[in-house]
């Protein structure tokens, strides 16, 4: 079966890619992952891709704290286009991205976000759900579109918050859960791509 070329995105601990790459290593993931690109010099990330003998590159920002720069934002299209990249996998990424990459890789790019979504966009999504009183939380797969954490919703899975839960003990079990939740989606999508004719 043809596999899927990824390219992931990511600013931090990359533990998401790692779950990815575990899975096109264990077999259960039908995909190749081409590049992994980070906008922080040192992001564990970028030792992960390394670990795993993945092609991986450091792309500076920009003098933006929330975006790329239009120029930068162009440079990483050329990159994962020249990376053959078919499906571009946020996990982690901490920059909106804007019409240069969603006009390269339309409804080619899925983002995974702390939530179930539409609650709770943004930043420390396990934080407000904690906050509001949730009993059940989770995490979301998404197309990326022009919106922060918004886009057509490709699936979720539910998490319980426990009543003696504190931040992090509810962020260490959603993770649990997007790890389960990514490399399985993004094989669904694996299996859709190479069906088509
Ligand atoms: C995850 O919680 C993900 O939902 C959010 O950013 C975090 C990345 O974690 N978008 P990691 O770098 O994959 O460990």
């Amino acid at each position: 079966m043809k596999r899927l070329s990824l390219g992931i995105l990511g600013s931090g601990k990359g533990s998401n890619c790692r779950a990815i790459l575990e899975s096109i290593r264990s077999g259960t993931l039908a995909a190749e992952a081409r590049v992994v690109i980070s906008d922080v010099l040192d992001a564990p990330i970028l030792e992960i891709a390394r670990e795993f003998n993945v092609p991986n590159s450091y792309l500076p920002p920009g003098q933006f704290r929330t975006r790329l720069e239009p120029n930068v934002e162009m440079e990483l299209v050329r990159m994962l286009r020249d990376a053959e990249v078919e499906l571009v996998v946020l996990a982690g990424f901490m920059r909106v991205l804007k019409s240069p990459m969603l006009q390269a890789f339309p409804r080619r790019i899925i983002n995974i976000h702390p939530s179930l979504l539409p609650k709770f966009p943004g930043l420390e999504a396990w934080r407000q759900a904690l906050e509001a009183g949730e009993t059940v939380t989770g995490c979301t797969v998404h197309y990326v579109d022009e919106k922060i954490d918004h886009g057509d919703i490709i699936a979720q899975r539910d998490v319980p918050v426990l009543p003696d839960d504190t931040a992090d003990t509810l962020h260490a079990r959603i993770q649990i859960a997007e790890h389960e939740l990514y490399p399985a989606v993004i094989e669904k999508l694996c299996q859709e791509n190479a069906s088509r004719p």
